[in-house]
This record gives structure tokens, C-alpha cells and sequence, in this order.
């Protein structure tokens, strides 16, 4: 792409693309490109806070992703959580002590005696009865099986993720490239590409939680399809934006019967 003065003039009356289109459709595209690139924002950071904290440092690593999906073998849920996201919900002596008690194998009546008005005095403002999908901590047997070995994320919520997101995150894709099969100049050799990689890559993603579950060695292709699924949708965005609102511009013309190409 050049951004020599003459390519708006030059594309714009060729026909219908991105330059060319009128004002109407332009806010309509940047309306739609604007809220997915925030609500692409806000899943990343979702991404940050839930996976990101699984191995209780902020931010994403490998390690992330093997607890989230693999699952921690060598601890609990319980302790896994207790040093990460939920490490603030406790002063570290009570913290400890519920470890302690994960450790020393869950008793019931060590429960009874030490654990249970600490996880009332800190856990249970948030985990209890009406709480939703967090586990209700008011009762031993949700404490108790949070205790247990983590084996990473069940089949039936990858179940349940995997054909959510396969059917939003395509619709979101189909629009993007609609949009961004309007733009021209760009070389086959990238369009093509781009328009079909999100496509590809959500199909690795999704793959690839799977894998991971079954083996923490594909921990790296949930990296490599998530980054690959950012950029192309960088770019689709990017050249999209471009070329309508810095490359385009209103082109003035009285004749205004075309709906598509004028405003
Ligand atoms: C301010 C509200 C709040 C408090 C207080 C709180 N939690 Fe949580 N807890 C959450 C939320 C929200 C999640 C889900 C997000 C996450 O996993 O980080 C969660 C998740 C968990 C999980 C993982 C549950 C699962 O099945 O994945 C465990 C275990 C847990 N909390 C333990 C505790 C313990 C122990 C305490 C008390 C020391 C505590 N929490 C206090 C809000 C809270």
C-alpha cells in the first residue's frame, strides 16, 4: 500500500471498496470494527485475570496454561488458588493453615475444629449458596473436593467453551473479513492469508485446549493459535480503518442516487 495522495481519486471511482464506499457505510463499519476491537480488549484482559493468575504470578505463561487446562497434578485447586487470585482474600498466618490442613489431607474433624471459622470469617462473604458457579464453601464437601489434586479444566466445560467460542469468535471473523474484503491495493499475497487465517488459527485453538488437556506439552499451541488469531485480526482492523478514514475521505459529488458509493 502506498500512501501516495493520488490512490483515494485513483481507487475511488473504480467502484465499490473501502476507499470509495459513502459516509453511511463507513460509520457503519468503523461503529462495528471500534466495539469488537474493545470487546477484544476486554478478552484479553478477562484472559489476564483468569488464566494469567493460574500459577499465581500475574501475567501469561506457559505454566498458565498447563494449570488451566492440564491441571496441577502435584496440588489442589484449593492450594493452587489460595497463592494466586485468591492469596488477597486471606492474611497469609489463615492462609496457611488452610494449606496446612490441604496438605495433612483434608480431615473432617481438623476441619471442624480450625478451618471452617476461618473459610467463614474470609471465603464464604463470596463462596456461598447464592454465589452461582463459585463452589459454595459454607459446606465441608465443596472444601473438601477443592482439596483434591487439580486435573486442569473438566471435558465438560471444554465442551462447553469450545463450541461457544467456535460459533461466536466465527461470526466475529465473518464480519471482520466482509469488511476487510472491501479494502483495496492490498497484495493477494496477504489478503488471502488474512482473510483465512482466523479461521485456521481458531480451529489450532481450540485443538489445542484439548491436546493440553490430555498432554501439557501442547501448552505452547494454545500461544502460538492465540497470537496468530491477534495479529491477523490486528491487521484486518488496521487496514480496514486506514483505508477508509486516512486513505478515503468524503468525496464530494452532487450526483447522490449510488447509495453504496455516496453518502
Ligand atoms: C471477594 C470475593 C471472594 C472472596 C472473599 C474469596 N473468593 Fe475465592 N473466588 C472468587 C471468584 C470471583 C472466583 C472465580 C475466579 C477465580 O478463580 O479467580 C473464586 C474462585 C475460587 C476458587 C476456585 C474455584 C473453582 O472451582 O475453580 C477457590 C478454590 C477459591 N476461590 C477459594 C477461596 C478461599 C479459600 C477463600 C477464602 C480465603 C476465597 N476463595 C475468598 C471470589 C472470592
Amino acid at each position: 500500500m502506498s500512501t501516495d495522495s493520488n490512490i483515494p481519486v485513483k481507487y475511488a471511482y473504480k467502484g465499490a471498496n473501502l476507499i470509495s464506499f459513502g459516509t453511511s457505510i463507513k460509520l457503519l463499519f468503523t461503529g462495528y470494527l471500534v466495539t469488537i476491537g474493545a470487546g477484544y480488549l476486554m478478552a484479553l484482559t478477562q484472559i489476564l485475570f483468569t488464566h494469567g493468575m493460574a500459577d499465581g504470578k500475574f501475567g501469561l505463561s506457559l505454566d498458565d496454561i498447563v494449570y488451566s487446562y492440564y491441571g496441577d497434578r502435584s496440588g489442589s485447586v484449593l492450594e493452587s488458588k489460595l497463592n494466586g487470585s485468591m492469596k488477597m482474600n486471606a492474611p497469609d498466618q489463615e492462609r496457611f493453615k488452610i494449606i496446612q490442613w490441604v496438605r495433612d489431607g483434608a480431615d473432617e474433624a481438623k476441619y471442624n475444629a480450625d478451618i471452617k471459622p476461618i473459610v467463614e470469617k474470609n471465603c464464604v462473604i463470596c463462596h456461598n449458596a447464592n454465589a452461582g458457579s463459585l463452589p459454595d464453601f459454607s459446606k465441608f464437601e465443596a472444601l473438601k473436593k477443592a482439596s483434591e489434586s487439580s486435573e486442569g479444566a473438566t471435558f465438560a466445560s471444554l465442551t462447553r467453551l469450545s463450541h461457544i467460542h467456535l460459533f461466536g469468535i466465527s461470526f466475529i471473523f465473518m464480519f471482520v473479513g466482509v469488511i476487510f474484503s472491501f479494502s483495496t491495493g492490498v497484495p493477494c499475497k496477504y489478503k488471502y492469508p488474512a482473510i483465512v487465517m482466523p479461521y485456521l488459527f481458531l480451529l489450532v485453538d481450540i485443538a489445542s485446549w484439548w491436546l493440553t488437556k490430555l498432554n501439557p506439552h501442547f501448552a505452547w499451541l494454545v500461544i502460538v493459535a492465540g497470537a496468530g488469531l491477534g495479529i491477523s485480526f490486528a491487521f484486518m482492523w488496521t487496514v480496514s480503518m486506514y483505508q477508509m478514514w486516512i486513505l478515503g475521505g468524503v468525496l464530494k459529488q452532487s450526483d447522490r442516487r449510488n447509495a453504496v458509493l455516496r453518502d
